[in-house]
């Protein structure tokens, strides 16, 4: 949630500023600001997208070497040009970016406004930089100490960017739970919430620690932590690549998404499996792999997509290695007083590695002695860096809100450590475990096959578009999918959809159904699907119009079903993987034909770091 970037060196930093704020518009995007030091220090701030704020600027002389930016998702106050940010302090000497939340903002803010302090807008940011403000004028100190007192007294999450007026060569940034990394490049730097605006310029990155201030000062980078111990920079290469990030062609990114996952897919397993030698390897879980097939239960968390590849693996697991597994929502662990033991295993579920629910959740189970894995697909995040132990999705960037290949990436990873186990523990056979090898192998191009149904769907989506509810039904393998399916059309259409177990909808959805109301099943072959059937039949007596996805070759829906959407066959295990394609470009096709923002959805926001 917000998007931050600044910079510092000889380049002009607003074009900068500019692209790197529309790469991170994916966190935000109710409101954006920058602040340069173009004959003062100058904040620019304005309600709405980063290309209305750039529309906004084009007359404006804006040449500056130093500069911040930000993009919002509003928290604390409404979207408005006052409230976007930058922020300035009092008296107009500082201006800060921030991402993420002040929970005792209220406090210093009363505290501030007792000495004198007047503020502007209603955010909590606000109240940072008064704050840092006063401590550095009361102190008369460097301004990274006057951070590092103001850090002190500050709780909750941020990462921020503090620019001085009276210093047009420096930056001060700092982190506590939200993500922030340095770009080094030669007598330059760059500072942004992850990599996106940093790539095209330099490949060295820090990815900066909680609790650590970066300050960069007359080309000189140093980090002290909260402590004000110096600590010593670990610059890393980047390894993503310029066109990962871009849309190739495609009008959106989550079109270029869905079309990238037979590629993703088989990212994943690349050097983790070789079917014909029946090799599986997940190096990130070498170490621990005696603990978690002694382990008397597996509990695993996420949130939102991330949550229902959680729900897939739970299937997966219990099937395979029999192990009983849990699977929770990281918002409600977290806040229930759960009971945890030693040796408890524990998955993390995370695109971003950056949301704030699952990370809380993470630290609380490794507080209870819980062993923590993660799955994430961004590289050296949060979650990432605070796991035991783990295995990356290798899906890419992910730049659309609606999550869609690293959906099928987690599965993936999630599948490959389900067989892993099972296979170690004993509880495959060695001709299963062989033969699903072979059938993760053969997943990439079926998904590929499943990708030529986009023209049929399209069709599909054109005598939709205009419902106001659907229903999404599914069994066994499929019931996470249907849970998919329906979040996707509500995230990016905004009709309203409800994924339910097939068999449960009689207990209640049932009642909604009638001829007006789409139900798409996803029927395909597997061991419930004579059940699914009376399911169909059930809603057909009831005049609702059934879109079924079903194996291809079926024969008997076919009869049933109003739209047959056929898709490869799989192992059961597997069809997730296949069976959610559809559903994808379905809710695709149906937002862009009402003419939604498929890439920005209203409200919503990429990567959640405020709980
Ligand atoms: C947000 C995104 C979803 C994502 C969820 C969890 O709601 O819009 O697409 O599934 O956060 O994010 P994570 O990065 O933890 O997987």
């Amino acid at each position: 949630m917000c998007g931050i970037v600044g910079y510092v060196g000889y380049r002009q930093a607003y074009p900068i500023i500019i692209k790197g704020l529309k790469r991170l518009e994916y966190r935000g995007y109710d409101s954006a600001g920058i602040a340069l030091l173009n004959g003062g220090l100058n904040v620019y701030k304005k309600k709405g997208k980063v290309s209305e704020l750039e529309d906004s600027l084009s007359e404006t002389e804006l040449a500056s070497t130093i500069g911040i930016g930000h993009t919002r998702w509003a928290t604390h106050g409404e979207p408005n040009d006052v409230n976007a940010h930058p922020h300035y302090s009092a008296k107009e000497n500082l201006a800060i970016i921030h991402n993420g939340i002040i929970e005792n903002y209220s406090s210093l803010k009363e505290e501030l406004v007792r000495k004198g302090h007047i503020f502007q807008s209603d955010t909590d940011s606000e109240v940072f930089i008064h704050l840092i403000e006063d401590i550095y004028e009361n102190l008369n100190c460097q301004l990274e100490e006057a951070i590092r007192i103001a850090m002190n007294q500050i709780v909750g999450a941020y990462a921020i960017v503090v620019m001085d007026k009276t210093a047009p060569d420096q930056l001060i940034a700092a982190r506590k739970g939200s993500p922030l990394v340095v770009g080094v490049g030669k007598n330059e730097f760059f500072l942004a919430s992850d990599a996106t605006p940093i790539i095209e310029y330099t490949n060295d990155v820090i990815y900066i620690n909680d609790f650590d201030i970066v300050t960069i000062r007359n080309g000189e980078l140093s980090i002290r932590n909260i402590d004000a111990q110096i600590q010593t920079p670990y610059i890393q290469k980047l390894e993503m690549e310029l066109e990962s990030i871009e849309k190739g062609g495609f009008e959106h990114f989550m079109l270029k998404e869905i079309f990238e996952q037979p590629r993703s897919i088989k990212d994943c397993l690349r050097g983790r499996l070789a079917a014909d030698k029946g090799h599986l390897v997940l190096g990130g879980l070498r170490d621990y792999i005696n603990k978690v097939i002694n382990t008397d239960r597996i509990i695993i968390l996420g949130c939102g997509t991330s949550w229902h590849a959680g729900l897939v693996a739970e299937y997966i697991f219990e099937e395979f290695t029999r192990i009983p597994v849990e699977v929770e929502y990281a918002s409600e662990f977290r806040y229930r007083n759960p009971i945890i033991k030693e040796g408890d295993v524990v998955i993390v579920i995370s695109q971003s590695g950056e949301t704030a629910d699952s990370l809380a959740a993470l630290e609380l189970a490794k507080s209870k002695g819980a062993i923590i894995f993660g799955v994430c697909n961004v590289v050296g995040s949060s979650i990432a860096r605070a796991t035991h132990a783990g295995a990356y999705t290798h899906a890419g960037p992910e730049i659309g809100v609606a999550s869609t290949k690293a959906f099928t990436a987690q599965v993936t990873v999630l599948t490959l450590m389900a067989l892993l186990i099972a296979n170690k523990k004993g509880t495959i056979s060695e001709a299963s475990f062989r033969n699903m090898l072979y059938e993760l192998e053969a997943i990439p191009e079926k998904v590929d096959k499943a990708l030529k149904l986009n023209d049929q769907i399209k069709k599909l989506a054109l005598e939709f578009k205009d419902s106001t509810n659907f229903l999404y039904l599914g069994r066994g393998y499929n019931f996470p999918v249907a849970l998919e399916g329906a979040l996707k059309l509500k995230e990016i259409s905004y009709i309203h959809a409800e994924g339910y177990p097939a068999a449960e909808m009689k207990h209640g959805p049932i009642a909604l159904i009638d001829n007006e109301m789409p139900v798409v099943f996803i029927a395909t072959n597997d061991s419930s699907y004579d059940k699914v059937i009376s399911n169909i039949q059930e809603v057909k007596a009831r005049k609702g119009r059934v879109i079924a996805v079903v194996s291809e070759g079926d024969s008997r829906i076919k009869t049933m079903a109003d739209y047959i959407i056929e898709v490869p066959q799989a192992h059961e295990a597997l069809m997730p993987l296949i069976s959610v394609i559809p559903l994808q470009l379905l809710s695709y096709h149906i937002a862009v034909m009402r003419g939604c923002d498929v890439d920005q959805p209203r409200n919503l926001a990429k990567s959640v770091t405020v709980e």
